[in-house]
């Protein structure tokens, strides 16, 4: 199969499209023909390996990387029953030191229990777009946050709300009953309010701790902020969450226990009854899945230096030709 191949600390550059074996599927594992794939920022992590990138892919060469796809299952491994070949799905592979393969490739293989069934009425493109930004704002609000969907969620605060994670944070926090503020550059401020924002704030004028007090959760999404930081804008029991490890996060966790405020972080699981939920959610026109950039496999490198320059608000997509049988 042809895959994108690079090499730890090769970056972008460094990276070709090449042909390698086929990955076969294992006990439990369906192996997914990539009909599209989203770019994520730790595609560019562990290409890098630097930033965290050693934590999300074990590291080989070739180095495949690419977590979100969506596709048809191709083949299933031993003891799979609930998906079967033929079946539309989405899904991500772990952020995992133990991850081998990747998405940006013509296949990939997961376990069959991580994916979800692909709606109709909801293309590749967009549910590629929505598996690791939408599992991981629903997993923060939920799990770290406490909000339920059809709830009154107060005030949530999503700091880097023009991002893959953040656009969809926002549409969740919203369902979850909450007004929402989004903080963004000011160019994709007009995104941040498209996507149901209450307010949205130039992060470049406004430094959260004077944004307003009261926050039920501060979703630190783009992770550029702290519990240090942020534990005055919080309420009583608010709660504020990370998306990425740090010493102050260690310093955060430490000073929130002599608080009734909380400081959390998240690691994204693939959990198919997540993605179910977010790909009914947007099939039915209730989730905006937005992609700014959309390249063919063949330019996929084009793609990753895109989404690196960070230029629009949403997604950055690859996606293959349609092929015969
Ligand atoms: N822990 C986990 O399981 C998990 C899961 C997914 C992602 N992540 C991590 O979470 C981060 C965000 O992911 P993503 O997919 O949303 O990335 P993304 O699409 O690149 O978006 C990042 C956002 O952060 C904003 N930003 C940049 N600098 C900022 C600042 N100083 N203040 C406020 N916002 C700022 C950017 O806004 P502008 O472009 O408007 O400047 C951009 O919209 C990445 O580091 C990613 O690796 C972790």
């Amino acid at each position: 199969m042809r895959a994108l191949c690079g090499r730890p600390g090769g970056g972008v550059e460094g990276s070709a499209i090449q042909e390698i074996p086929t990955p076969e599927p294992g006990a439990g594992e369906v192996r997914v023909r990539v009909e599209a794939a989203a770019v994520n920022p730790a595609d560019l992590k562990v290409l890098a390996w630097k930033d965290g990138g050693a934590f999300l892919h074990s590291k080989h060469t070739p180095l495949v990387v690419g977590y979100d796809f969506s596709g048809s299952v191709d083949a299933v491994g031993a003891g799979v029953t609930d998906r079967r070949v033929g079946d539309a799905v989405l899904g991500f592979v772990p952020y995992a030191r133990s991850t081998v393969w990747g998405s940006f490739a013509e296949f990939v293989t997961v376990r069959s229990d991580t994916v979800a069934l692909r709606p109709a009425g909801l293309s590749a493109a967009r549910a590629a777009a929505l598996a690791t930004g939408g599992s991981t704002a629903l997993q923060a609000l939920r799990d770290k946050g406490r909000l339920t969907l059809g709830g009154s969620g107060g005030r949530v605060l999503v700091n880097g709300a023009s991002g893959g994670v953040g656009l969809i944070a926002v549409q969740i926090a919203k369902a979850m009953g909450a007004e929402v503020w989004g903080t963004s550059s000011a160019a994709k401020m007009d995104a941040v309010r498209a996507a149901g924002a209450d307010h949205a704030v130039d992060y470049r004028v406004t430094a959260l701790s004077s944004i307003r007090e009261g926050f039920d959760v501060v979703l630190d999404a783009a992770s550029t902020s702290s519990y240090g930081e942020c534990s005055g804008i919080l309420g009583p029991k608010g709660a504020y969450v990370t998306l990425l490890p740090s010493g102050s996060l260690v310093t955060g966790k430490l000073a929130a226990l002599f608080s009734s405020r909380r400081c959390e972080f998240v690691t994204v699981k693939p959990l198919a009854a997540d993605l179910a939920w977010l790909a009914g959610q947007a099939a039915a026109g209730a989730l905006d899945v937005r992609i700014e950039a959309s390249y063919p496999f063949d330019q996929i490198k084009e793609a990753l230096t895109r989404f690196q320059t960070g230029a629009g608000a949403g997604k950055v997509v690859v996606e293959w030709a349609p092929r015969s049988g």
